[in-house]
């Protein structure tokens, strides 16, 4: 009997895409063609979200036109009263898949999958996800929400509805180049099924929310808070080689590591483990990035395995006073636009997605009497 993969569909091609591609052996990934690592070097979140849903790196003037739009980050009513609701009660990604179905009640693009509709869409979900999942932690403390400033990017903006002041430069880029990291990444288990929502012909919200859903596994997504679970759990730097080879020797999973296809360093986890490291100097803090770094070491020495993008997001996110639990809805925010891109790929040549199952059941077998017992 062959041994079961733990990645089903592993390396089988389901869709013609031109948004991302992926070297898993070089360790590359392109938006559109563009380097990830030119795009964290040179671009912005905004930027990358209109190169991911338009397929060009933007004119400035389109650019303007974009982050005018973008600027338009309030909530609707039932939207804010939905976040306001669940805000003692929900976890996180339960919250925002709620809040976010609840967009759609007034979108005008509500139902339609046409490119321009869906467009518009696509760029209501970007501008407000930010907003959803600030006013969630504001109100879980007992705190106002920070209203949006539409005078702010993206990020900017992002981090001060999160904690009530505006960060620093350095701080407001690294969340940036985190984003712009986490946009896009072809066809993973949250991107697919948007696609394969987006395939029956329901809207591109229905479909992002399904996104969501798929997001806050820990085997994806949900992984990011689940590394930083373990380096609490570990405490320190030192004690963390013994308890990353205790986890090993009892065949647990540990999180941050391994992918379905890099067969070398995630290109992504290189750029994060560096503003790690930065932050840990100027924090005067280096325990989260020690303990990364030592977790890093250790797998590879034990285990061949290198750390995804998620082992380095976690700290640089803990530098940045995120809160655990809002990792991954910060993902979420971010792979918005990837999934809208490829929602709005999805619309342009629409075919329902409808594979089949090999029967593995009992064959056919004769209906019991009516008096069974
Ligand atoms: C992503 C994932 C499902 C890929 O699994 P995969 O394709 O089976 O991985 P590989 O084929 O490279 O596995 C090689 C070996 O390493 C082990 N392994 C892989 N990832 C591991 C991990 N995160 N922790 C412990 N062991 C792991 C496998 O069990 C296998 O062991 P074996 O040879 O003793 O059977 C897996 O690495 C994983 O679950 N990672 C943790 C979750 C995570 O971080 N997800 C985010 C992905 S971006």
């Amino acid at each position: 009997m062959t041994p079961k993969k733990s990645v089903q569909l592993s390396g089988v091609v389901v869709a013609e895409s031109a948004i991302c591609s992926i070297d898993p052996d070089e360790g590359v990934l392109m938006y559109r063609g563009y380097d990830i690592t030119d795009l964290a070097e040179h671009s912005t979140y905004e930027e990358t979200a209109l190169l991911l849903l338009d397929g060009e790196l933007p004119s400035s003037e389109a650019l303007s036109v974009f982050e005018s739009e973008l600027a338009d980050r309030g909530l609707p009513a039932k939207t804010a009263e939905t976040i306001d609701r669940s805000a003692g009660v929900a976890a996180p990604m339960e919250m925002l898949r709620t809040a976010v179905s609840t967009l759609s009640f007034s979108d005008p693009g509500r139902g339609n999958t046409d490119a321009s509709s869906a467009r518009r869409t696509a760029t209501r979900l970007i501008a407000k996800l930010p907003t959803i999942v600030t006013r969630y932690e504001r109100r879980r403390q007992g705190l106002e929400p920070v209203p949006p400033d539409p005078s702010l990017s993206y990020s900017e903006n992002f981090l001060t509805m999160l904690h009530g002041e505006h960060p620093s430069e350095r701080e407001a880029r690294a969340f940036d180049v985190a984003m712009i990291l986490h946009a896009e990444h072809e066809l993973n288990a949250s991107t697919f099924t948007a696609r394969i929502v987006a395939g029956t012909g329901a809207d591109l919200t229905a479909a992002v929310v399904a996104a969501i859903a798929a997001l806050s596994g820990p085997l994806h997504g949900g992984a990011n808070e689940a590394a930083m679970r373990m380096f609490e759990r570990w405490g320190t730097p030192e004690q963390t080689p013994p308890e990353v080879r205790a986890m090993l020797e009892r065949k647990e999973k540990l999180y941050g590591f391994g992918h379905p296809l890099y067969r070398a360093y995630d290109p992504r986890a290189v750029i994060l483990k560096r503003i790690s490291e930065e932050f840990s100097h100027e924090a005067g803090e280096p325990n989260w990035y020690e303990i990364t770094l030592a977790s890093e070491q250790t797998v590879l020495e034990e285990k061949g395995l290198y750390p995804n993008v998620d082992l380095w997001s976690a700290s640089v996110y803990r530098y940045l006073g995120v809160p655990t639990d809002l990792f991954t809805p910060l993902f979420a925010a971010s792979r918005v636009a990837g999934w809208s891109a490829h929602v709005l790929e999805q619309y342009a040549d629409n075919r329902i997605i409808r594979p089949s199952a090999e029967y593995v059941g009992e064959p056919r077998r004769e209906f019991p009497a009516p008096d069974r017992a």
